[in-house]
C-alpha cells in the first residue's frame, strides 16, 4: 500500500511565468491555520522524525528539492519533491522524516492546526506502540 498522496497543484500561469493559487478545502483539504517553511538546510541533516495525532499537513518544495519518507508503521515510502506544483499530503499518525535538501530548498507546509507540541510523537517506538494499539 503506498502512503504517498500527491496534490497537483492548478498551475495560473502564462507567458511571464508560473504562479500557483492554494485556496483552504479547496487544493488544500483542511482549513489552513498555519504556515511554515524551512530553507537553509544542510543537504546532510535529516529533520522531522515525528507524527502529529491530529495535524494534516500538505508539504510543496516550492524551490529545490528534498525527499520525504512516509512510515505509517507498516509502509515506508519515498517521495521526491521537486516540483513548485506538486504537494505531498502527511496526515495524522503518519511518521515523516526529511532529507537530501537541495542547498536551495524551500519547503513549505500547510498545516490545520495552531503549533502545539502536544501534537507531537517524537518517539519512533511511542508512535509504533500508538498505531499499533
Ligand atoms: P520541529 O517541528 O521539531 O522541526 P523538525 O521536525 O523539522 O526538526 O520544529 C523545530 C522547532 O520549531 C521546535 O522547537 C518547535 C518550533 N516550531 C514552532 O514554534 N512553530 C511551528 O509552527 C513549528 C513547525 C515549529
Amino acid at each position: 500500500m503506498s502512503l504517498v498522496k500527491m496534490i497537483d497543484m492548478p498551475k495560473l500561469g502564462d507567458d511571464r511565468g508560473q504562479l500557483v493559487a492554494l485556496e483552504e478545502n479547496k487544493e488544500v483539504p483542511f482549513n489552513i491555520k498555519r504556515v511554515y517553511y524551512m530553507y537553509g538546510a544542510q543537504p546532510d541533516i535529516a529533520r522531522g522524525f515525528h507524527a502529529h495525532k491530529e495535524l494534516d499537513q500538505v508539504a510543496i518544495c516550492v524551490a529545490g528539492k528534498c525527499k520525504v519518507i512516509l512510515d505509517d508503521g507498516i509502509n515506508k515510502n519515498v517521495v521526491l519533491l521537486a516540483d513548485p506544483a506538486k504537494g505531498v499530503s502527511i496526515p495524522p499518525m503518519i511518521w515523516h522524516e526529511m532529507h537530501d535538501f537541495s542547498e536551495n530548498c524551500v519547503l513549505l507546509v500547510l498545516a490545520s492546526e495552531l503549533y502545539d507540541e502536544d501534537d507531537y510523537i517524537r518517539n519512533y517506538e511511542d508512535f509504533l506502540g500508538k498505531v499499533n494499539s
